[in-house]
């Protein structure tokens, strides 16, 4: 699919070094997109992605924890001097760091999970405010199928966290509509990426693709296919929604 609006934006994309982000990265520089590939710790993966980013369009790499307020205001103005603004950012770094349960876990734990899921899209948003004002861009962030179902055992505050994400798109998207900003998210069902090779067992892949509507699992160009079309002027009237990629995995009436 090709959106030609989408040629010659500005288009930053958390935790593009794995999975998802980066499956969505290299989509974007596929519309001829100027992509920001970000990372944290693994700078092999954003590496990869940057040389597939630059087989088709510009692009460049940015290093910040999202949950570290300097980093990512520092990263963010990195960004845009170097692509000369902002017009879609995709919020996508996350992660469940692992499986705790609430009756066992710690605060520490608790308190991670929701700066890394939570705190970076609320950080990395206020950075880049400034330039979609300007650009009257857009914003992708993504939610989880866990974070409406409340997620597998050990999963919960994960999913809690991600269902504060599912609301505050909505919140973001009635906040900054005066500004022309789209704020919309995607809620990706059991995508295979490193992901579910760190929290899920093999046999839980089988398990899951058994009982999803279409049969597999998801793809992370599945998930990417689903913001580019967010992002593009195709969704130019769509606000404070969710586009659910789950197979048919959680549907709604
Ligand atoms: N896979 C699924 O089934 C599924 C389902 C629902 C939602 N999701 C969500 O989709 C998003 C992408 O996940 P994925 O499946 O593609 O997983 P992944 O392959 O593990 O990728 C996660 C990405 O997030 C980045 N990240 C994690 N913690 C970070 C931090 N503190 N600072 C900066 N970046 C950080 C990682 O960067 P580094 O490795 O460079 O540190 C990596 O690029 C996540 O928000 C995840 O919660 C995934």
């Amino acid at each position: 699919m090709t959106y030609e609006d989408l040629k010659g934006k500005k288009v930053l994309v958390t935790g593009a070094s794995s999975g998802i982000g980066l499956a969505t990265a290299v989509s974007f520089s596929k519309q001829g997109c100027f992509v920001g590939v970000h990372y944290f710790r693994t700078e092999k993966g954003a590496k990869k992605a940057l040389r597939q980013v630059k087989k088709n369009a510009g692009g460049m790499l940015l290093r910040a924890d999202v949950r570290e307020e300097c980093q990512v205001n520092e990263m963010v103005e990195q960004f845009a001097d170097e692509a000369g603004g902002i017009d879609v950012l995709v919020n996508n770094a996350g992660t469940m760091i692992e499986r705790q349960l609430f009756e066992s876990a710690s605060v520490a734990y608790h308190d991670d999970v929701y700066a890394t899921n939570v705190r970076s899209v609320f950080l990395v948003t206020r950075a880049a405010l400034p330039h979609l004002k300007k650009s009257r861009g857009n914003i992708v962030n993504i939610g989880s199928l866990a974070g409406h179902g409340g997620g597998g055992a050990g999963s919960g505050m994960y999913s809690g966290a991600k269902a504060a994400v599912a609301l505050e798109t909505i919140a973001m998207a009635k906040e900054f509509g005066k500004y022309g900003i789209r704020v919309n998210s995607v809620m990706p069902g059991f995508i295979e990426t490193r992901f579910h090779k760190m929290f899920s067992t093999p046999d839980r892949y089988e398990k899951v693709a058994n009982r999803t509507p279409l049969g597999r699992n998801g793809t992370p160009q599945d998930v990417a296919n689903a913001i580019l079309f967010l992002a593009s002027e195709a969704a130019s009237f769509i606000t404070g929604e969710y586009i659910a990629v789950n197979g048919g995995l959680l549907m709604r009436a």
